[in-house]
């Protein structure tokens, strides 16, 4: 068994050691807020934060992670940062087919609880791992700016 500490709680698993995280929060734990996109670390749909940081679930062997502070999508709000920019994302309309968007919104949050008021340039830079098909990208900026606003 694996113990992890999953968006303040406490669980534990059985999974095998290289089993990837996000098969873990979607399969076994049943969060599924955070999406499988390509499963090669390549789209950012499977973000999450390990203590602090925004990580890519898809290529993250749970085993990895014991110990550490995993937040997901569904626990992201209760903490001030997260909360204005799930805000800030429902103000400006960020969403269109909504896939790709619980994975945007943790690379947001990363972002601005280590930069209060980032550039746009800081911002293409913190968001270019994940992908939008839908190209929501402008609404992205803008949400997060409206974010570090919001917080300022
Ligand atoms: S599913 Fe993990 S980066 Fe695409
Ligand atoms: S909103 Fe559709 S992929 Fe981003």
């Amino acid at each position: 068994m694996i113990t992890l500490d999953v968006n303040g709680k406490t669980l534990t698993t059985d999974a095998a050691d290289d089993t990837p995280l996000l098969w873990v929060l979607r399969d076994h734990l049943n969060l599924t807020g955070t999406k499988f996109g390509c499963g090669m670390a390549q789209c950012g749909a499977c973000t999450v934060h390990i203590d602090g940081q925004a990580t890519r679930s898809c290529v993250l062997p749970v085993s990895a992670v014991a110990g550490k502070k995993i937040t997901t999508i569904e626990s992201v709000a209760s903490e001030s940062v997260g909360k204005a920019v799930q805000e800030a994302w429902v103000a400006e309309n960020v969403p269109q087919c909504g896939y790709c968007q619980s994975g945007q919104i943790m690379s947001a949050t990363a972002l601005l609880a280590q930069n209060k008021a980032p550039t746009d340039a800081d911002i293409d830079a913190a968001m270019t791992g994940n992908i939008c098909r839908c190209g929501t990208y402008v609404r992205i900026r803008a949400a997060i700016h409206r974010a570090a606003a919001a917080l300022a």
